[in-house]
Formats: C-alpha cells, sequence, structure tokens
C-alpha cells in the first residue's frame, strides 16, 4: 500500500481576491500543503471564477504546489492553457469526461508535464466506473458539497464513497472539497481520504496557522495507519 501523508490544501476561492498574492504566501507560511485553485465556467456548475491567467499570476507568488479543480465542460479545450501555471495537479469532472474521455483527458495532462492527473466526482455520482479506470488516475476528488459555491454543508454520505475506493484497492490520493471544517475534515481522514480541501474554514477564521495546525493535527490522530504509516 502506497502512503500518502496528510496534505491541507486551502481552497483559494475562500480568499479575499483583492489581496490574493498575499493572501497565498500568508497560506504557505501558515503551513498550507497545497494551494486548492478551484476553476468554474458557468456551465458545469452555476457560477464563474476565474480562469488561466489568474492561475498563472498565482504560480508567479507561491512556492507551494498548485492544484487545479476544473469544474469546467470543455477540459480539453483548455488543460493546456491552465497547465501555463506548472500546476501540480490537475483534475477534470467525471461527469464531463465519462470513461470514453477520459484516456484523451489524462494524456493531455500528462503531456502538458503536470505530476497529478485528478478526477472528481459530484456527491450523487457513483463511484463504481471509476475501477476499470483507477491506473490512469493519480488522485481522486470526492465532492461533499454540490459543486458550484464555497460555504456549504458537508455532506456525510460521501464518506462511503472514501471507504470504498479503499476498499476497492485505490491506492491514490483521495481528497475530500467542500465543507470540511475542524468537526469534518477528521471524518473524511478516517474515512480514508489524505487530500483535505477547506475554504472558509480556513480564510474565515481569522487564524490560518492555527486552524491548518489544528485541522492536521485532527486529521493525522484518526487516518488509517495503512495510509499514513504511523
Ligand atoms: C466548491 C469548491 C470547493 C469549495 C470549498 O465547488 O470546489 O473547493 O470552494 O470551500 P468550502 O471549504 O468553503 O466549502
Ligand atoms: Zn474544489
Amino acid at each position: 500500500m502506497v502512503q500518502h501523508p496528510i496534505l491541507i490544501a486551502p481552497s483559494i476561492l475562500a480568499a479575499d481576491f483583492a489581496r490574493l498574492g498575499e493572501e497565498l504566501v500568508a497560506s504557505e507560511a501558515a503551513g498550507a500543503d497545497w494551494h486548492h485553485v478551484d476553476v468554474m465556467d458557468g456551465h458545469y456548475v452555476p457560477n464563474i471564477s476565474i480562469g488561466p491567467p489568474v492561475v498563472e499570476a498565482v504560480a508567479r507568488v507561491v512556492t507551494k504546489p498548485i492544484d487545479v479543480h476544473l469544474m469546467i465542460e470543455r477540459p480539453l479545450d483548455y488543460i493546456e492553457a491552465f497547465a501555463k501555471a506548472r500546476p501540480h495537479c490537475l483534475t477534470v469532472h467525471w461527469e464531463v469526461t465519462g470513461a470514453a474521455g477520459l484516456p484523451a483527458a489524462e494524456e493531455r495532462i500528462r503531456a502538458c508535464g503536470v505530476p497529478l492527473v485528478g478526477v472528481a466526482v459530484d456527491p450523487e455520482t457513483p463511484i463504481e466506473g471509476l475501477v476499470p479506470h483507477f491506473g490512469r488516475i493519480d488522485m481522486i476528488l470526492v465532492m461533499s458539497v454540490k459543486p458550484g459555491f464555497g460555504g456549504q454543508s458537508f455532506m456525510p454520505e460521501v464518506l462511503d464513497k472514501v471507504r470504498a475506493l479503499r476498499s476497492l484497492g485505490f491506492e491514490g490520493r483521495i481528497q475530500v472539497d467542500g465543507g470540511l471544517n475542524l468537526e469534518t475534515g477528521p471524518l473524511c481522514a478516517a474515512a480514508g481520504a489524505d487530500v483535505l480541501v477547506a475554504g472558509s474554514a480556513i480564510f474565515g477564521s481569522g487564524d490560518l496557522a492555527g486552524t491548518i495546525r489544528a485541522l492536521r493535527e485532527a486529521a493525522e490522530a484518526v487516518a488509517p495507519e495503512s495510509l499514513t504509516g504511523r
């Protein structure tokens, strides 16, 4: 079993966009492992956030890995543009690619030199269809809110999917995204997730370092030994 330390990935969606560079530098200094970047196109989700120029600007000021979550309908058309920011991970939605489109998305992401290929599933999407594709996927993002907006409540029913992915033998990273805080984040880690995305709970806390530390400690305390190597 591959072992993964718990990673904390603040979602920049909850940062102050007027001071984005400063917020991300502060987030790194506070102990964030990754910067989670939510890209929304107004089609796949009913909201619009940011595009490639902003991700490139972010890349100029941060030193930690950038994790781009593409909530967009035509990812193939934009993978190259987002790859210019040299992200560590590019995640596409399974609802968009389906089994037929996943190989092309994976190949495009790898051809652009992005280290990790991520595939996201919405709360109501079953994960069984992903099983034959485990070999193509480095990280599965389990959405724990309806995608499109920060600040929503965690949907505990998705924890069964995290557990199922582990029992079906997925050894890559599992990220949970939406409504994570000091209570719900550890539930995800206990179920087998190892990348915890949190927007409002971190940027809205007024204490970036204290919240990131508390989230990491609470998650590490309950994460399965088989995953963390404790
Ligand atoms: C939702 C996004 C999430 C979200 C997380 O569509 O993918 O990353 O912004 O924010 P919080 O932690 O506020 O739910
Ligand atoms: Zn996200």
